[in-house]
């Protein structure tokens, strides 16, 4: 069921993915060479707690931690651990955050140090890929429009698409209907309406396409050891096209 949220409802987004957003911008300094993906994780999760919000991924389906910390070849969920960033690696932090019952989640992937040009095009383009996405949402259109306007941008710019995984609706729950793929068919899937929420995510990849998970579950890596990058937001369809709950905010 895919739900229409009310102006109230809409408000407590709002303030959701306004808590996503600044914990962005909070840990985005401290992401340099030397600190561990589990240090990056304390931090954030004393951010959200201390902003009276919840974090939502921690204990989801017994994830561990409170963010995804994805460094290069693992596209998305990567277990905060001892792990050390060096100088030239990517890394994506996705964070999903409840306040007062309604949820946020957004993903970006940030340069530690000076990173190679296949990684900066790689990220310029995934984050571009994410707002061609984004530019389809208004009423009337389908998610199979985003999912076509994601995937093309992307191998147009010969970029692999990663398909085992996919945006979602969010409210009070962070997967909700429907599915938001990165690839399909113009005119196809669910109508989008005013009210509703939806996360768009492209995750792309400098190589092949194709990823597996690790023993722990939980990592996905891409097959061929190429990096990754994953850009998301939530989006809200309003009467005549959208709002980005979750704003990336100036430094
Ligand atoms: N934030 C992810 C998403 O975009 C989900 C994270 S899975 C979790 O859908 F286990 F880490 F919570
Ligand atoms: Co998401």
């Amino acid at each position: 069921m895919i739900t229409i949220k009310s102006e109230r409802e809409i408000e407590l987004m709002r303030q959701a993915g306004m808590l996503v957003s600044l914990m962005h911008k909070f840990i985005k300094p401290y992401i340099k060479a030397g600190i561990t993906t589990k240090e990056l994780d304390k931090l954030c999760e004393d951010f959200i707690i201390s902003h009276d919000a919840v974090p939502t991924e921690k204990g989801y389906e017994g994830y561990p931690a409170s963010i995804c910390a994805s460094v290069n070849d693992t596209v998305v969920h990567g277990i905060p651990n001892n792990y050390k960033l060096k100088d030239g690696d990517i890394i994506t932090i996705d964070v999903v955050i409840g306040y007062k019952g309604y949820q946020g989640d957004a993903a970006w992937t940030y340069a530690v140090g000076s990173i190679d040009d296949d990684k900066k095009y790689l990220m310029e383009h995934t984050e571009k890929a994410l707002y061609e996405g984004i530019n389809m949402v208004r009423p009337g259109n389908r998610i199979g429009d985003i999912s076509n306007a994601v995937y093309e941008y992307a191998t147009k710019h010969h970029l692999g698409v990663v398909r085992e995984l996919c945006g979602h609706g969010i409210g009070s729950q962070m997967h909700e209907d429907p599915d938001v793929p990165n690839f399909g068919n113009k005119g196809t899937g669910p109508l989008l309406k005013e009210g509703m929420c939806i996360c768009i995510e492209p995750m792309l990849t400098f190589g092949e396409r194709y990823v597996y998970m690790m023993d722990d579950d939980w990592t996905i890596k891409t097959d061929d050891g190429s990096p990754a990058a994953h850009y998301e937001h939530t989006v809200l369809v309003t009467k005549d096209g959208y709002e980005i709950l979750t704003p990336r905010l100036e430094d």
